[in-house]
């Protein structure tokens, strides 16, 4: 019974779920909602907004946030479990945020969500998570010019799309809870999210380009102020078992590639018969999108996946990959939770990133981002000029924000941002249940 029992669930990102989620309210009413009876489609069709490519500014930060990993390892610790997700939002560390995971869907009914701390509400009879809170946040998120995707999959669960048929039925269910369409149940509302996260673990790939390509078509008729981000998150082993041909066939923007829990992980960087980011450079080539960009995903902290390499090394692999290769759009961490409680390591990079602001020491996410964004006068990551979009955080209301960690860069993601993202998969903690064997020595 998932949220019930308190102990830890770990999902294919290295997620760990807390059972923090109340069960759903006992409504003894009939409550029957038809999530697929949005009517977008009498919209006349138009062309497709004009893509956003405020994210190809500069590089990317894309972090999982929705499953409190960390906490899951310190339960002991409340206070610094995972934060709402505006939280993060207030400063100038991350570009692209993808909330997890939305689970056990394509069943027949109303999908289900799983945000482990951070909402204990859902709409009855369902286990749709329906929180202020969160919704409040990815609003603020917005405004600032952060990217919000929701995660599909994670290694719990059960998913997957026997045909073409149902993954297309289902596409329209999500573009009416959380994209341009309609329903009585939208978990957040009146909010757009910028798009779909695939972290697909199992289920196969039957079906999956279907998804993409409806979700896109309905993004399109029905005026979606939001252009729609697809960012998919292979594992480093190539081709993924469940995203190998969805890859190549469907129109993704962000690949993800967790660089980590395999054999192929950032731990083997120097060791030919592993490392195989060529591998994936090739692959743009083969893809729908010739302007998809590979994520180069890591753990954001020892305990968040196997082939956590810390940031010196981090740095200098990212640098390695982006002097070479002009496929690299910027870096996934896993996860959101690790990172902000993680200060190890992070003074002894080079540059700006490694000082104390406000005098408080950067976490490695933090750390990881400011680095990151500092690489916009490279010449590899040529810096496009983009007018502030209408929504800019001068017109923010919101959570205080940390002035200190505040910066011009804001500017840039005001305008837009550009994203990427990966999981995680196993953890240290020997507490932590196993997520599906890997074949981590295939090779
Ligand atoms: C959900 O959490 C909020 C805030 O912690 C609390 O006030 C509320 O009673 C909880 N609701 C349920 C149904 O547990
Ligand atoms: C970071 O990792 C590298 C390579 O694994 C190691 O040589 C180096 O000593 C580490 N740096 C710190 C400060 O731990
Ligand atoms: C990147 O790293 C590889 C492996 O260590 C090395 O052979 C190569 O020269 C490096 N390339 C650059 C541009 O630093």
């Amino acid at each position: 019974m998932l949220m019930r029992n308190p102990s830890l669930y770990l999902f294919g990102l290295g997620v760990t779920l807390l059972a923090l989620v109340a069960q759903p309210h006992a409504i003894s009413a009939t409550f029957v909602v038809d999530p697929t009876s949005g009517s977008a489609l009498s919209v006349i069709p138009r062309a497709e907004p004009v893509p956003d490519d405020s994210l190809r500014s500069r590089p990317n930060l894309v972090m999982y946030w929705g499953q409190n990993s960390w906490g899951g390892q310190h339960l002991d610790d409340p206070d610094n479990w995972e934060k709402d997700i505006d939280y993060y939002c207030q400063d100038d560390t991350v570009d692209v945020i993808i909330a997890s995971f939305l689970i056990n869907y394509n069943l027949g009914g109303i999908p289900g969500t799983n945000f482990a701390n951070h909402c204990n509400e859902t709409f009855p009879n369902t286990q749709l998570h329906h929180c202020a809170s969160i919704t409040d946040g990815i609003r603020y998120c917005q405004k600032r010019g952060k990217k919000i995707l929701l995660s599909l999959g994670g290694a719990e669960g059960r998913y997957g799309f026997p045909d073409d048929k149902s993954a297309v039925e289902f596409a329209r269910v999500i573009h009416n809870l959380y994209l341009g369409g309609k329903s009585d149940l939208r978990p957040f509302d009146d909010v757009v999210l910028d798009g779909i996260d695939l972290d697909l673990e199992h289920g196969g790939p039957t079906g999956v380009t279907a998804f993409v390509t409806e979700l896109r078509r309905l993004s399109v008729v029905s005026n979606s102020p939001r252009r729609l981000i697809i960012s998919a998150a292979p594992q480093c082993e190539y081709p993924d078992a469940n995203l190998g041909r969805p890859l190549e066939e469907a129109d993704i923007d962000m690949v993800l590639v967790q660089f980590y829990n395999n054999w192929c992980g950032l731990m083997n960087f120097d060791n030919i018969w592993a490392w195989n980011y060529p591998v994936w450079h090739k692959l743009i080539g083969r893809m729908v999108n010739k302007n998809a960009k590979i994520y180069i995903g890591a753990p954001s902290a020892p305990a968040a996946g196997r082939g956590f390499v810390n940031l010196t090394r981090l740095t200098q692999i990212y640098r390695n990959i982006s002097s070479t290769y002009d496929s690299v759009g910027g870096m996934m961490l896993w996860d959101v939770s690790n990172g902000w409680n993680n200060y190890d390591d992070i003074a002894t990079i080079d540059g700006p990133v490694g000082t104390f602001q406000g005098g408080k020491p950067l976490n490695f996410a933090q750390a990881t981002g400011r680095w990151l964004h500092s690489l916009i006068k490279s010449p590899t990551h040529v810096s496009v000029s983009v007018a502030p979009s209408a929504d800019s955080d001068t017109t923010v209301t919101g959570p205080p924000t940390n002035t200190a960690t505040e910066s011009s860069e804001d500017a840039h993601i005001a305008a837009g941002g550009e994203i990427k993202r990966s999981a995680f998969r196993v953890g240290r903690n020997p507490q932590l249940r196993a997520a599906r064997p890997r074949s981590d020595v295939a090779h």
